[in-house]
């Protein structure tokens, strides 16, 4: 989603900030913009662009901003409030030109503040509710930039994350942030600010992130933080351990492509010193769950959204069938409007990637209220969830990039995985059950790798499929899920229309659907379950649907029944969606690579969806 970078220093600003919002574009975005000042003859110099930031480049080059212009906010915007268009595009100008805002987040009372302003005679030139800010700003304009940037936010409502420039103030670039992230660099001589710490890392691994309710002052001395009443206040910066050459596509043809054959390393980060295998059991320790702790929980809440919500899924299941404790999964945005019903020791467990999913951060709120544990699951570090949360588990699964999220979803299979395993083994889990299972999961990078060795068999069988316009994915138990997750990551790459059912769902209306064009994907492997699922792929054979199945190695039943098998190792139900999905991720990588689709950047989509 949209993206935010700001700079103040000595270096020139345009080029530290483009560059940083080229970190950004994974984000997803249709338009981006950028405005400069030179703080010694201040007037802000605007560029916006439609479509990609090569475009931004261009029209940056048919005027060049001076090597003096220090100073700098860029916007890369995914469209909310009107169309993708340059008016639209941010930054966004006072209607005296000098002050320039770019935002992320939504002004739910923009129409009421727009009217307001325009009965003052301020003229909008764009749909945004973002422009309300700028011109508000200029009304609130007494003292300084930041002081005017807090009594404008006091009449906001709804979700910000901001960066202010302006030619009246060329010293002082300001920020702020209400439930939209905004985190700052702490270097030494300049100032960065941004929305994702995909832009910093590059300048510093030392940052710091706001607070809803912060306001960041920023110099070429550095920053300040400020509560929007104007108090100063200090927050502790945090050392992000990612590589910046882990932003870099490392001679892949992509990022999806690069981080689903990162995945034997991620996963084995997740659970490098978490396994226990003499005890036969986990150690968790941002959880913060001692053993009467855990034996307390009488009830699992598992919340997220997309491929997270398919990892939690999974978990809901190894939590009942392992930890013997009732678990239930719910849509995060769901979670808040329904009311739900918290029973007294219920932990709620929320699995964000990004730790900044709007709706997921809401239902931890939502829990928190109602008197929940909440535990979070997420990758980025010091992420407004995981810090809303307070306990959790850090995937460290090294940052993802590709909008379709690939090894978050089986670092989080195996967080869930570890999660079930100590609280079974506070409870009914014997050691030697806790041990078998924790082998299993020492052998889950080797199990990886062996999927990734079928890359080119995969393409191969991608390529008879590609042109296809509907797919079925069908599996039962721990299967159900990985069913999910292949169509969604078919269709959010490919386009092509995707269901995941469950296997004997299928023939309660949709198996009308089947005939020799609709392929169907049966994720089958020898777990529990296995033969009924074969039952059901001779009910797709018989409708003539083409059968892909995903099957343990040396299957002798699967050959004759499908007419493409991919095999993955012979593994334990409750780590199946693991090489399942690895499978899924090669087969819709090649599908929308042989029909020449934008695979890091579908249209539409966002990495991390910031609104509801
Ligand atoms: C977006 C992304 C998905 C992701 C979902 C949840 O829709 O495109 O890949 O699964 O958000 O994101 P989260 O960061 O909360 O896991």
């Amino acid at each position: 989603m949209c993206g935010i970078v700001g700079y103040i220093g000595s270096r020139p600003a345009a080029d530290i900030v483009v560059s940083g919002l080229k970190k950004l574009e994974y984000r997803g975005y249709d338009s981006a913009g950028l405005a400069v000042l030179d703080p010694a003859a201040p007037s802000i110099g605007l560029f916006r662009a439609v479509g990609k930031i090569a475009e931004l480049d261009k029209a940056i080059a048919s005027h060049p901003p001076a090597s003096t212009c220090t100073v700098g906010i860029g916007h890369t915007r995914w469209a909310t409030h009107g169309a993708p268009t340059v008016a639209n595009a941010h930054p966004h100008l006072s209607m005296d030109g000098r002050i320039a805002v770019v935002h992320n987040g939504i002004i739910e009372n923009y129409l009421a503040l727009r009217s307001r302003l325009e009965s003052k005679g301020y003229v909008f030139k764009s749909e945004t509710d973002t422009e309300v800010l700028a011109h508000l700003i200029q009304d609130c304009l007494d003292g300084g930039l930041a002081e005017s940037v807090m009594r404008a936010l006091v009449h906001v409502e709804g979700t910000y994350g901001i960066a202010v420039v302006s030619s009246d103030f060329p010293g002082v670039l300001v920020a702020a942030r209400k439930g939209s992230p905004i985190v700052i660099g702490d270097c030494r001589g300049e100032a960065i600010v941004a929305s994702d710490v995909s832009a910093i890392i590059q300048h510093t691994d030392k940052v710091v992130f706001l607070d809803d309710g912060d306001v960041a002052v920023l110099t070429p001395e550095g920053a300040e933080l400020r509560t929007l009443g104007n108090s100063t206040v200090s927050r502790s910066s945090t050392v992000v351990d990612w590589d910046p050459g882990a932003i870099e596509k490392g001679g892949f043809e992509h990022f999806m492509l690069k981080e689903i054959f990162e995945q034997p390393e991620a996963i084995a980060n997740t659970i490098r010193g978490r396994l226990l295998l003499d005890d036969g059991t986990c150690k968790l320790s941002g959880l913060q769950l001692d053993p009467q702790k855990m034996a307390e929980i009488t009830n699992i809440v598992v919340t997220a959204c997309g491929t997270s919500y398919y990892a939690g899924l999974v978990g809901s299941y190894a939590f009942e069938q392992f930890a013997g404790i009732p678990a239930r999964i719910e849509q995060a945005a769901e979670f808040r409007y329904r009311n739900p019903i918290i029973a007294p020791n219920t932990a709620l467990v929320s699995i964000s990637q990004s730790g900044e999913t709007a709706d997921t951060l809401a239902a931890v709120r939502e829990a928190k209220r109602k008197g929940a544990l909440t535990l979070s699951i997420c990758n980025v570090v010091g992420s407004t969830i995981a810090r809303e949360a307070g306990r959790g588990v850090y995937l460290h699964a090294g940052p993802e990039i590709g909008v379709a999220s690939t090894k978050a979803f089986i670092c989080q299979v195996a967080v869930l995985d570890m999660m079930a395993i100590m609280l079974g083994r506070t409870r009914r889990m014997s050691n030697s059950e806790g041990t078998t299972m924790v082998a299993a999961m020492l052998r889950l990078p080797e199990i990886v790798k062996r999927v990734l060795e079928q890359n080119d068999a995969i393409r191969a069988i991608a390529e008879k499929y590609h042109q296809a316009r509907d797919f079925f994915y069908i599996g039962r138990g721990y299967m159900f899920p990985a069913a999910l997750e292949g169509a969604l990551k078919l269709k959010e790459i490919s386009y092509i229309h995707a269901e995941g059912y469950h296997a004997a769902e299928l023939k309660h209306g949709p198996i009308a659907l089947l005939d020799e064009h609709v392929p169907v994907v049966a994720c089958v492997p020898q777990i529990p379950g296995h033969r009924k699922t074969l039952g059901n792929v001779q009910e797709c054979r018989a409708r003539r649907a083409p059968v892909i199945a995903i099957a343990t190695e040396g299957d002798p039943d699967i050959g004759g029944l499908a007419n493409d098998v991919i095999s993955i190792p012979e593994c334990p139900e409750f780590i199946a969606p693991i090489p399942v999905v690895v499978a899924e991720q090669l087969f819709a990588y090649h599908m929308a690579n042989l029909r020449g689709e934008p695979i890091d950047q579908p249209r539409n989509l966002a990495k991390s969806v910031t609104v509801e």
